[in-house]
């Protein structure tokens, strides 16, 4: 697969870019299926790869914006797909030679949902000390629209540093993060909506959002990561926001390494 040169132009102006098709129907409905399936059972769950991301997450309430990480390591179909080479091609177009695989994602927003995943730069999740060059490819597994929660950006904003963030409803124990101050920010935003196996790639300082889901079927999404390989930075960052979570999601992480290594 590959990009016009407007298009990777588009892309390292604005920080993402919209792909009307990067896989093909049938593909999208064996996702689909293998998506349900993995949902269903939780997949992942004991080993911290799975998580809800805008709650306390402890079991007691209901999911609502379910994910899982590493779903290829649960669905091994998920390996040889045309969408993941089609993603590392346009990798490789975007970041250099030497991008690669750097891990999946599926995120399943319940119909009728009322939780938005808030503005954020992925950035924010990760270790503080290392320098990263990523973009993430996500693909609909359905229509996206802003009814149900298609993408949304902040073009340019890849061009800035990792803005301040906090833990959603400034609670420590749930895992999503929310860029301080988003309503100055969200005046700027771009919507994406788009036709089931299309794309939209950003990069991983790229503001972005996706609001509730108010259709009656569930907003599917599978996201593809890509990176240069990373390096330990020059000058060190305070992601306090990250040091002052205390996250059930953790715990299960922290339960599966230990039981791993007895
Ligand atoms: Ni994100």
């Amino acid at each position: 697969m590959i990009l016009a040169p407007d298009q990777i132009e588009f892309f390292h102006t604005n920080g993402f870019l919209m792909l009307r098709e990067i896989t093909t129907a049938q593909e999208v409905e064996m996702l689909q299926s293998v998506y349900d399936r993995l949902f269903e059972v939780k997949a992942g769950r004991d080993a911290g790869d799975h998580l809800d991301l805008t709650s306390v997450d402890d079991g007691t309430q209901p999911e609502t914006l379910p994910q899982i990480l590493n779903p290829s390591k649960y669905a091994p179909e998920l390996v040889n797909t045309a969408f993941r080479a089609n993603a590392l091609a346009i990798a490789k177009q975007l970041l250099g030679p030497d991008a690669e695989f750097r891990g999946d994602h599926a995120i399943r927003k319940p119909p009728q949902s009322g939780a938005a995943t808030p503005w954020h730069q992925d950035e924010a999740y990760w270790d503080p000390a290392m320098e990263q060059n990523e973009i993430s490819i996500w693909v609909p597994l359905q229509e996206a629209t802003l009814q149900n929660g298609c993408m949304q950006f902040v073009p340019g904003t890849h061009r800035q540093e990792v803005l301040p963030h906090h833990s959603i409803g400034n609670d420590p124990r749930v895992i999503g993060l929310e860029v301080d101050n988003p309503e100055a920010l969200a005046v700027y935003s771009v919507a994406c909506p788009l036709p089931p196996g299309g794309a939209t790639i950003h990069h991983s300082r790229t503001l972005h959002f996706t609001g509730p889901n108010r259709s009656n079927t569930p907003r599917r999404a599978y996201i593809l990561m890509f990176g240069t390989p990373p390096k330990p930075r020059a000058t060190p960052r305070n992601f306090y926001w990250l040091a002052q979570q205390k996250t059930q999601w953790q715990e299960r992480r922290a339960a599966a390494i230990a039981k791993a290594d007895n």
